[in-house]
């Protein structure tokens, strides 16, 4: 890649690009994959009503929408497409239109934050800060599930449903160490096949905040 591409804002490309995308986005989500279920286990783990963030909600379809059958959701984006959507196909949760990377809410906010599909999309020297600040937010016990990098990515930007899109993450073994630097008990990590690109695909963790 060209040093001037990376210049330019990975943020504002990747609010833009979810902007124009986000229809497309949505009607080739997968609804029923092993990434999705892998809810379920924040549903086995959570008392009913338990607060929940999602970071990087896209258009809450259908993570948002599933965790709100049991929890009491808040969803967070930077695409303004994404969270008109979202309030459209989730009503009765809250939608904030921000950036996951530098969230205030108070300590001990949430009883799980699930983030699936969107910490790859910001530049891989903030994830640390990004767990530790979820761990911040997190109650003691509570639970991350994450969507993570599964191999080494410094930076890439790619045509990706004809808009220009940015990734950015480490690989597995470092992605373990990060979280458990941040404090995180590992109680699982797994590779899942991307559901719409099956020659890729992530790390997704369990992790429980040890407090
Ligand atoms: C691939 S979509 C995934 C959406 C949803 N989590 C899912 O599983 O279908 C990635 C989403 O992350 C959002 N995103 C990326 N970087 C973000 C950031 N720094 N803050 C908030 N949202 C972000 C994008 O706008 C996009 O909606």
């Amino acid at each position: 890649m060209v040093k001037e591409e990376i210049s330019k804002n990975p943020r504002e490309m990747v609010k833009e690009g979810y902007n124009k995308i986000a229809t497309q986005y949505r009607a080739l989500r997968a609804r029923d994959s092993e990434d999705v279920r892998l809810l379920q286990q924040l549903v086995e783990r959570l008392p009913k009503g338990a607060r929940v963030l999602d970071a990087g909600c896209g258009s809450g379809i259908p993570v948002t929408r599933i965790l709100a059958r049991y929890f009491d959701v808040i969803g967070v984006d930077i695409s303004e497409k994404q969270i008109q959507l979202a309030r459209k196909s989730v009503p009765k949760e809250k939608f904030i239109r921000g950036d996951f990377t530098n969230l205030d809410f108070p300590d001990e906010s949430f009883d799980a934050i699930c983030s699936y599909y969107a910490i790859f999309h910001v530049p891989r020297s903030e994830h640390k800060g990004i767990l530790l600040n979820f761990y911040r937010m997190l109650k003691p016990k509570g639970l991350a599930l994450l969507c993570l990098g599964a191999g080494d990515l410094p930076h890439d930007i790619a045509d990706y449903h004809g808009i220009q899109m940015f990734w950015s993450h480490y690989g597995r073994e470092k992605n373990l160490r990060l979280l458990r630097e941040c404090g995180y008990e590992i109680i699982w990590s797994k590779i899942v096949k991307d559901p719409i690109y099956p020659k890729s695909a992530h790390l997704f963790v369990l992790g429980e905040k040890l407090v």
